[in-house]
């Protein structure tokens, strides 16, 4: 069963990877937006969804600029990922700790796809894939700063939810 034989095979591997993953974030992302209370939390997963879309299609130019054929498969790690956002929704009520807990899992989201394009990088650039390098930058640029978002995010909710507890300890 060893497939790939080349490094220009793992770079179709791992890019096949990470573009079921976005489409199914494409999918999950609205639901999060949903789920959280904080206004800003929500807004913040709802423009990541818009840009996430974006990126499946830098991914498809990546694949036109290159001539390659991506393989159907799926991303089992963002299948696991996003049933464990399913899970945060269905056990914490509505509110901060839901709200934190998204977070949580929103991250764990980005640092695999920072991951992702960090390995995608290096090995456009041993290849020589000149056309993709900027293009995946680009997404890796924006993933990184979606999880600086969300750190934010995270602090923010951690003092409302300190002050919610204040007041109903008063
Ligand atoms: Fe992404
Ligand atoms: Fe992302």
């Amino acid at each position: 069963m060893a497939s790939i034989k080349t490094i220009e095979e793992l770079f179709v591997h791992e890019l096949s990877d990470i573009y079921s993953a976005e489409k199914q974030l494409t999918r999950a992302l609205p639901r999060l937006s949903r789920a959280a209370s904080a206004e800003e939390l929500s807004g913040a997963f709802q423009s990541h969804a818009e840009e996430t879309q974006g990126q499946v299609e830098r991914i498809d130019q990546v694949v036109e600029a290159l001539q390659i054929r991506l393989k159907r498969m799926k991303c089992a790690a963002m299948e696991g990922l996003v049933e464990e956002g399913r899970d945060v929704i269905d056990s914490i009520a509505e509110g901060p700790l839901r709200d934190a807990a998204l977070i949580a899992g929103a991250q764990k989201v980005e640092h695999y796809e920072i991951a992702a394009y960090g390995t995608l990088l290096a090995l456009a650039k041993q290849l020589g894939y000149d056309d993709a390098i900027p293009l995946l930058k680009e997404t890796l640029e924006e993933e990184k700063a979606t999880d600086k978002k969300l750190t934010q995010l995270a602090l923010q909710g951690g003092k409302n939810e300190e002050a919610a507890q204040a007041t109903a300890k008063a």
